[in-house]
């Protein structure tokens, strides 16, 4: 079987994942809506990177920064002299493209047979920009931010001090970010409005390669540990030294084997003092911390580990799914870890009859307080596995004639399919065990 992109487009389509946005007008240039089950798969990643890296350390703190900020941030991180792409235009067809990514010989043909004739390259800025007010004058310019770490480069000295925080500690913050990106594509891999997830840890100069090394490994143990990708499908690409952007020291991807390639899901970067240094310079602020016990006082060097919501739930449903056959009917299934899969447990009465329905409502009313459930009475039970186990649902809770009689239910794995009856009082404790391991 082949996971291919046309695959995973149409189930989340059909399925509520997520839909072109406004659709009904025709859609919106590389633009999605995540539907009732992308925001529950969405927050289930979000919440497990947030307990990795925040909750469960004591020296990362929390930060939610606005999208639009001072000018002079984009002026001091350099996004405005340097966060482009180089363009060309093809002068017959008028596509237009990165002048890195020209396809290849088949998709450069004109729309008049010929091939391409591109323009010279030029540098095209990605961020977006906007005005503040109602005066449309280069003083309201502002631009909706295009990575969410300057946000916790200026709030530094804020965080710093109200924690009296010390090195090494971290600030993370998870939001939308945007990029007028020249070509946007592959779904939800590309997009100009997209979600980061973004961690900057200062840490003393000099211990910055140790750090480096450790949020390294880190970040690809909570992929293959907290979200059971499949490691044969993840690894790291070190950048060569000439490719390094003009903040960093040292960058490493962490990348997925896509249906189209390999391709960067998360980069891990040692970014220097660059940022706080240029923030010290641009705004007259001293951006430095001092040591009281050392008496010293420096500029803490910034490892920075920056994910992508967005790629990271398209590789989660990629790696989840699969096509089998169950009693001699075809079947997809989503195998997501439980901990991802937006609805936890399918409750279907077995008959519509002898109040096994009212029993199973009974049961929902309770394990929707601690779980994402879904009831479901119509159809065969094979089919109603079947819808579920086509959204990851790990289980399926059946009520029949015995739950009548002694309170005792079967409950299905999705990925085993075993079966065992077990008393209602013992499944809360029984789901939280098979989801939290
Ligand atoms: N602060 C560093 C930074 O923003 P980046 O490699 O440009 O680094 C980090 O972005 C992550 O954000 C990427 O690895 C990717 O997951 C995600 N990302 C970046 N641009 C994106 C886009 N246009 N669409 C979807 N995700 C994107």
């Amino acid at each position: 079987m082949t996971v291919t992109m046309e695959k995973v487009v149409n189930l989340c389509k059909r399925r509520g994942f997520v839909f072109p946005s406004s659709e009904i007008y025709g859609g919106f240039a590389s633009t999605w809506d995540y539907g009732p089950l992308g925001i529950e798969l969405k927050r289930n990643i979000r919440d497990s990177w947030w307990r990795y890296m925040v909750t469960s350390r004591e020296n990362v703190v929390g930060l939610e920064s606005a999208i639009l900020m001072h000018p002079r941030v984009w002026e001091a991180s350099g996004h405005i002299a340097g966060f482009s792409d180089p363009l060309v235009d093809c002068r017959v067809c008028k596509r237009r493209f990165r002048a890195d990514h020209i396809p290849e010989k088949v998709d450069r043909q004109c729309a008049k047979g010929a091939e391409c004739d591109f323009t010279d390259t030029r540098q095209f800025n990605l961020m977006f920009k906007t005005f503040v007010g109602p005066v449309e004058d280069e003083a309201a310019v502002a631009f909706l931010r295009p990575e969410t770490a300057q946000g916790m480069f200026v709030n530094f000295l804020n965080v710093q001090q109200s924690g009296r925080l010390k090195p090494p500690f971290g600030i993370a913050q998870i939001g939308k970010s945007f990029r007028n990106e020249i070509t946007p594509g592959n779904f939800i891999f590309r997009t100009r409005e997209f979600e980061q997830m973004e961690m900057e840890f200062f840490v003393k100069p000099g211990s910055d390669d140790e750090w480096f090394e450790y949020w390294r490994e880190q970040r690809m143990n909570w992929y293959t540990q907290r979200l059971g990708i499949d490691a044969t499908n993840l690894r790291f690409y070190d950048h060569p030294k000439e490719d390094l952007a003009h903040y960093s020291k040292a960058t490493t991807d962490i990348e997925y084997r896509y249906p189209f390639g390999w391709g960067e899901l998360e980069g891990v970067a040692n970014r220097t003092n660059f940022d706080l240094k240029q923030h010290s310079e641009y705004s007259g602020k001293d951006l430095t911390f001092f040591d009281e016990e050392s008496r010293e006082r420096y500029q803490p060097y910034v490892i920075e580990p920056a994910a992508g919501v967005d790629r990271i739930l398209l590789i989660t449903l990629l790696d989840a799914y699969r096509e089998d056959e169950q009693e001699g009917e075809p079947r997809i299934v989503l195998r997501f870890h439980p901990r991802l899969a937006p609805i936890k447990v399918g409750i279907f009465p077995l008959l519509r009859k002898e109040g096994q329905p009212e029993k199973a409502l009974q049961l929902r009313d309770i394990l929707k307080e601690r779980f994402a459930v879904f009831y479901d009475q119509a159809g065969s039970i094979g089919r109603r596995y079947r819808r579920q186990d086509e959204v990851g649902t790990p289980f399926g809770i059946t009520v029949d004639h015995q739950t009548m009689q002694d309170d005792t239910v079967t409950l299905r794995d999705r990925d085993t399919l075993e079966q065992i009856r077990l008393p209602i009082d013992r499944l809360i404790p029984e789901l939280i065990q098979r989801i939290e391991t």
